[in-house]
């Protein structure tokens, strides 16, 4: 790289942290590079002049951030965060004094599924329309164009879609229509989570692989924002990645709502206690969630559910199902067995980036940081581009900060 095009990448880099409170490491340097280059011959200029305008003209800011984001999402991505918002629903319609809708906040939505998913959740469970009120907000004007048009591309049904869901979904050529009715609940803003956040009280925020990407100041502030809007008792939900980072931020396990929720430490409770030799507080052993993914008024057992109690029964399962048991054990809490599933899974496939990605983050959350880096290489080695990998190492990485 020339002189030139490393004050390119430098003030790039200022400015993502500056502005949006993005980790360039985490985004990966070599993306953002290529970003950068790319931004600079399509400007015409030199990289000098073109660092330059970036910070003194918008419309060049906006497009360098649509470039680096990672839009990666799906509907119903971590299941257990819709299972739990159906008993939020289902408490609501028990409350006769309730006044306001049921709100959720989609924090990094990008094109919407997760917002979808939160609004049909809470459909599915009983609450009509009008008593539900889902925010969605993301930096990317591109990604909010694409939520609002209400059509998901094919690659947002490659997780499990619950069977209650299918009646919003309207499968078409290359992707899926969500039903006017789910749209209807839904406000997407283009919106910087950096700035003061739309004002609660939010009854759960979803802020799912958007924290690995931060700088942790900009991690810390967004945070205690969040817990400001929160209301009384309600959870937040993170990606797999980010539940060991805020375990060291004030934020405690929330189990009644699955394995990804967590609420803010009562400012007087006394610190948690740590296991010795663990860096990162860890879920309670054994402590399995209750959520199903499940209407509750036609109780089913769940597909993940199912496939979680099977495991052990059914060694001969074919690959993709272990893997699917895997995420389903480490979504109830099961980490230690989705952890023996997962090698199994390595063994007969040493190349499946999906499972040594995933062992990766389940290490990590148990604070076996050796075991939880060299799964991430390895998940690396075999995909570089795996950005969920690269940021929860990027994560590792970072000194830790103590209490908040
Ligand atoms: C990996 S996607 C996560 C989408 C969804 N939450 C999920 O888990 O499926 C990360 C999103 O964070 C958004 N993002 C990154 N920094 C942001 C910021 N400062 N403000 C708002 N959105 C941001 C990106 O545009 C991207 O769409």
């Amino acid at each position: 790289m020339s002189a030139d095009e490393t004050v390119a990448v430098v003030a790039a880099t200022h400015l993502l942290e500056e502005r949006w409170g993005l980790d360039a490491r985490a985004l990966g340097e070599g993306s953002l590079a290529r970003a950068v280059r790319a931004r600079v011959a399509s400007s015409g200029l030199d990289p000098s002049a073109w660092a330059a305008l970036l910070t003194s003209r918008t419309t060049e800011a906006d497009a360098l951030i649509e470039a680096v984001i990672v839009p990666e999402t799906m509907l119903f991505r971590d299941g257990s965060a819709f299972g739990a918002l159906g008993e939020i629903a289902g408490a609501r319609l028990m409350d006769a004094s309730a006044e306001r809708p049921v709100r959720v906040l989609s924090a990094a939505c990008s094109t919407g599924e997760e917002a979808f998913s939160i609004a049909i959740a809470l459909l599915a469970h009983g609450l009509p329309a009008e008593a539900i009120r889902v925010v969605a907000v993301d930096v990317s004007a591109r990604a909010i164009a694409a939520a609002r048009s209400g059509r998901c591309s094919s690659s947002a049904l490659r997780g499990h879609i619950p069977g209650w869901a299918e009646r919003w979904l309207t499968r078409v050529p290359g992707g899926v229509v969500i039903a006017p009715e789910v749209l209807a609940t839904i406000d997407f803003r283009v919106g910087n989570l950096m700035d003061p956040l739309p004002a609660g009280p939010w009854d759960a925020v979803l802020c799912r692989n958007v924290l690995v990407y931060l700088v942790p100041a900009a991690r810390a502030r967004l945070l205690e924002r969040i817990r400001a809007h929160l209301a009384p008792g309600a959870p937040l939900f993170v990606g797999h990645a980010e539940v060991a980072a805020l375990l060291d931020l004030g934020w405690r396990h929330q189990r009644r709502y699955g394995p990804w929720a967590l609420e803010p430490v009562p400012v007087s409770a006394p610190p948690a206690e740590r296991p010795a030799g663990r860096r990162a507080g860890t879920p309670a052993p054994a402590a399995r969630s209750s959520i199903v993914v499940a209407p509750p008024r036609a109780p089913a057992p769940a597909p993940r559910a199912a496939a979680a109690a099977s495991v052990g029964s059914a060694p001969a399962a074919p690959l993709p199902a272990r893997l699917d048991e895997a995420v389903a054990l480490a979504e109830s809490g099961e980490r230690e067995r989705a952890i023996a599933l997962l090698e199994e899974v390595v063994r007969v496939d040493r190349e499946n980036v999906a499972a040594h990605a995933l062992l990766g983050v389940l290490h990590a959350t148990g604070g076996d940081e050796t075991a939880a880096r060299n799964a991430l290489r390895r998940a690396l080695y075999l995909d570089p581009g795996h950005a969920e990998s690269r940021a929860q190492l990027a994560l590792l990485d970072r000194p830790r900060s103590r209490g908040r």
